[in-house]
């Protein structure tokens, strides 16, 4: 069954203190009820994983916002799939743009992560998504297409069935401008379509995509009503919990 998802990406920001705060604020408005058919995830930086962990428990699933290509060796300052899920994460953010573009990840690399996470029991949340160029010179698709294709089409249908892909186009990301609900629906259709050419119409279906860049509660209600959309990927409101909320709220 597809599942509708809320995640919260909290990027390279709050300190151990701050973020046990935010995960319990949180847990408490969820408390209060909502959220009801919504399944919940944040995305801590490493550091915090463990101690946030043992403040939500199941309520909420936890997710790496990274991990290293290779399994294990000496490549000082990567954390490996293994250490992630050994830390009681269930799911890693993977191929997120700021990684594409400012620590020049490759599909490959991308790849390898996907890979090393679900042999390490991890669901990954594989990001894609075009630059502003990209948009305006209408080759969006292709860039999409190529970056699901070298990222993912190398999984078997089983491994497959366990990817959660979320589209960011980089153009929306931090900046305020959020695609629109129609612009953010062609492209998770023509995901959907995809994967379906590639294993079969059951596994589309019950693929979960994600729309992220610029989520916030006045725009969440509009994007997740479209059919393919099934919630969202959010950066900058994740870090306030009653706006988190509100976007759990919206569907
Ligand atoms: P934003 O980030 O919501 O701050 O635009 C989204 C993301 O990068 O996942």
């Amino acid at each position: 069954m597809r599942r509708k998802i809320v995640a919260g990406n909290w990027k390279l920001n709050t300190t151990l203190t701050e973020g046990m705060d935010l995960a319990r604020s949180v847990i408490d408005l969820l408390k209060k009820g909502g959220g009801g058919n919504v399944s919940v995830i944040i995305a801590p930086p490493f550091t915090h994983l463990t101690e946030i962990k043992k403040i939500i428990g199941d309520e909420i699933g936890l997710a790496a916002q990274n991990c290293a290509a290779e399994k294990s060796g000496a490549f000082t300052g990567e954390v490996s799939a293994e250490m992630i899920r050994s830390a009681g994460a269930g799911y890693v953010i993977t191929g997120h743009s700021e990684r594409r573009h400012y620590f020049n990840e490759s599909d490959k690399d991308v790849a390898s992560k996907v890979r090393n996470a679900i042999e390490s029991g991890l669901q990954p949340l594989f990001c894609c998504g075009e630059k502003l160029h990209e948009r305006e010179r209408s080759i969006y698709t292709e860039v999409i297409k190529k970056q699901i294709q070298l990222g993912l089409f190398d999984l078997p249908k089983d491994d497959f069935s366990k990817v959660i892909i979320a589209y960011e186009p980089v153009w929306a990301i931090g900046t305020g401008k959020n695609a629109t609900p129609e612009q953010a629906q062609e492209i998770h259709q023509y995901i959907r379509h995809l994967v379906e050419e590639k294993y079969d119409r059951n596994v589309a279906n019950n693929l979960t995509i994600l729309y992220g860049g610029s989520c916030k509660p006045s725009n969440a209600g509009e994007l997740f009503s479209n059919n393919d959309i099934d919630g969202g990927l959010i950066g900058g409101a994740s870090l306030s919990a009653e706006d988190f909320y509100s976007i759990i709220n919206s569907f």
